[in-house]
Order: structure tokens, then C-alpha cells, then sequence
């Protein structure tokens, strides 16, 4: 008889929120440094990977800012993303939104075009060539000024074509959404789809998971977890339909526990929460491990998996066929799985 770990091996997959920066393993930094010229200051990828011990979101920003500067062509963007997607395919991830942060790259001399046709090229050979589609959400830098985050939204506008919506990362600490509010509005006037990082147990957090619902409008929260803490929020997300992509693992670096109980209270409340890998190099956890770890500590079964899928599924900015023949895939996955276990109880 199947059990749970291969039920969620199986399942089809959507994730939504990983960014493709934080997909950078330590042995692939080390190849790109040698392509590029550069020294690390370690001396193999085993030792770079034991120092990942972080405690809270800067210890880690710092890490993964650190990391990312050995990308700087067009093939370094493209061997990154496509290093995610078939290891994504491995895990029968059949769609994916990938943040990526064009400001990482553009403060540091790389082109916005460099980055994001590196990357588009690997989403368009995913497609072709593992039928795994994928779609590319740009987000700004929180740390950096609103004004940087504008510039860049226009240095995105050729590509629009290429992009499927806005986020918000990087330190939220005294970085209120607010403050973005005009480049948002600017973006939804372009046809972008908008999200925001609410990281869990921020100072503010439950201020800014409002203006993120009352100020900007956004059509989905990266993470907000914290919503739970104040009954007007949750009750307002569940009846926007709002979707949250929580990332157990993540959860587990930053706070200290996966979160488990509160993906659980989530479920419960009827919230359309998902899980995700976030920054799986770093944290160690792609999305099917992200999934046993948090199924294992809520003792969630495969009902709920498959409402996690099914969630994932629904809040995706997809058009409504592609949509529907996913959740149709779900839909034959859980059946099946139905009659294998009434055969096996027969
Ligand atoms: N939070 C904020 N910024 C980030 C994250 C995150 O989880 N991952 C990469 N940048
Ligand atoms: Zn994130």
C-alpha cells in the first residue's frame, strides 16, 4: 500500500513561491565562480553549506545576496533556472511562478535584459522539452528605495510580455508595503498580477498584511502567516479568496518551527494556503520535502495534501483552460488513489 511520502512524491505539483536566486547550490556557485573568474572565500561546497545556519531573515538575506554574485551572464541565469526546473520536473512540479530580483543583479552592473532572457530561456525549454511550465514573477527589493524599484519597473515594461506579476522581498524590517504603494499601482496598471512578502513574525506584521489588502489590493500574500493573529485579516482574506504561499522549511530558519500548527489552522479556516519551497538551496528543501516535513508535523493525510495542490492550482495566474486541466490531473490523482486503497482493502 502507497504511503503519505509517496502519495506526495506522486501528486502533481504547482509552486508558487521560490525564488530563483535562493535555488543556487553551493555546487553550482562553485562552477559558475570558476566560468567567471571568481574566488570563493571557501574552499569547497560542503564547507560553503555549513555555514547556512540562519536565525532570522537578515542572517540569511546576507548569505543569499553573498551567493548570488557569481552570476553575471546570460548562460549563468539560464543554467540556474534550468537546474531548478528539472530538478522541479524530478518532483512532478507540472507549474511553477519563480521570483526572481532583477535589483540584486542590475546594483551589482549585471542588464535587466541579461538576467531575465538567461531565464526565459529555460522556461521556454522547460516547456518544450519537460512540459513543465513556469512563469516569472519580478519582485523588488524592500531594502533598496521606491524609487529604484519604480526605475526598474520600467526598465521591465519591454519585457512585460515575459513577466506575469510583482512581489515584494528582502528585509521587511521598517519597510512597510505602503511605501510601495505607487509602484504597485503602476504595475497593476501594466497588466501585472501582485504580491507581497508578509515574512512571518515581522515587527509590523499585522499592519502590513493590512495595507497589503487595504492599500495596495494585492491579488495573493507570500507568506502571511501572521494573519492568523487578528481575526479582521483572516476573515478579510478568506473572503477575497486571497492565497498564501507558506514556506515550512523557510519557517523553520527564520522562527524556529515550521509553522506546522498554522498551516493547519489555515486549512481549518477554509484559507487557500499552499506550500513552497522559498529558497530551498539554502534552507534545504525543495518542494516535496516542504511537504513531507509540514504533513508529517500537522498530521495532515492525503485530503489535505491534495486541498494544498488543489489550492496552489486555483490561486495560480493562469488562464482558466490550463487551469482546469491541472486540477482535472489532480482530480484523477486523488480518484486513483481512491481505488487503489479500496482495492487493497478488498
Ligand atoms: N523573504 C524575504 N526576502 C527574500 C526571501 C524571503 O523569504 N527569499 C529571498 N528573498
Ligand atoms: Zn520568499
Amino acid at each position: 500500500m502507497m504511503g503519505l511520502a509517496e502519495f506526495i512524491a506522486g501528486i502533481p505539483k504547482c509552486e508558487l513561491h521560490v525564488h530563483i536566486e535562493g535555488t543556487l547550490e553551493p555546487e553550482m556557485m562553485f562552477e559558475l565562480a570558476e566560468r567567471n573568474d571568481l574566488v570563493l572565500p571557501y574552499t569547497d561546497a560542503a564547507q560553503l553549506r555549513a555555514t547556512y545556519n540562519f536565525h532570522d531573515l537578515p542572517s540569511f538575506l546576507k548569505a543569499y545576496y553573498q551567493g548570488m554574485e557569481v552570476l553575471l551572464t546570460e548562460q549563468d541565469f539560464y543554467d540556474l533556472a534550468w537546474a531548478y526546473l528539472t530538478r522541479a520536473h524530478a518532483q512532478n512540479v507540472r507549474y511553477a511562478e519563480i521570483f526572481f530580483d532583477p535589483q540584486a543583479h542590475t546594483s551589482r552592473g549585471v542588464c535587466f535584459g541579461t538576467v531575465i532572457r538567461g531565464l526565459r530561456r529555460a522556461l521556454v525549454d522547460a516547456h518544450r522539452l519537460l512540459g513543465l511550465r513556469a512563469q516569472l514573477i519580478m519582485c523588488f527589493l524592500r531594502d533598496l528605495p521606491a524609487g529604484f524599484a519604480m526605475a526598474t519597473l520600467l526598465e521591465s515594461l519591454p519585457y512585460k510580455e515575459w513577466i506575469v506579476g510583482v512581489g515584494l522581498d528582502s528585509d521587511e524590517r521598517g519597510n512597510p508595503p505602503s511605501a510601495f504603494a505607487a509602484v504597485f499601482e503602476r504595475a497593476r496598471a501594466e497588466g501585472y498580477f501582485l504580491t507581497m512578502h508578509c515574512d512571518v513574525d515581522q515587527e509590523n506584521t499585522t499592519e502590513h498584511i493590512r495595507q497589503c489588502l487595504d492599500v495596495v489590493g494585492v491579488d495573493r500574500i507570500d507568506h502571511g502567516v501572521n494573519a492568523l493573529d487578528d481575526p479582521a485579516l483572516h476573515t478579510e482574506i478568506a473572503r477575497r479568496g486571497l492565497g498564501l504561499t507558506v514556506c515550512p522549511i523557510s519557517n523553520r530558519h527564520v522562527r524556529g518551527d515550521l509553522g506546522h500548527d498554522s498551516l493547519r489552522r489555515m486549512l481549518d479556516l477554509g484559507l487557500r494556503a499552499t506550500v513552497n519551497s522559498d529558497d530551498p538551496a539554502y534552507f534545504g528543501g525543495y518542494v516535496t520535502e516542504n511537504l513531507l516535513a509540514v504533513s508529517e508535523a500537522a498530521g495532515l493525510g492525503e485530503r489535505e495534501v491534495l486541498r494544498l495542490e488543489h489550492n496552489a492550482f486555483e490561486i495560480a495566474w493562469l488562464p482558466a483552460g490550463v487551469r482546469d486541466t491541472y486540477l482535472a490531473e489532480l482530480r484523477a490523482y486523488g480518484k486513483d488513489r481512491e481505488v487503489s486503497s479500496r482495492a487493497a482493502h478488498a
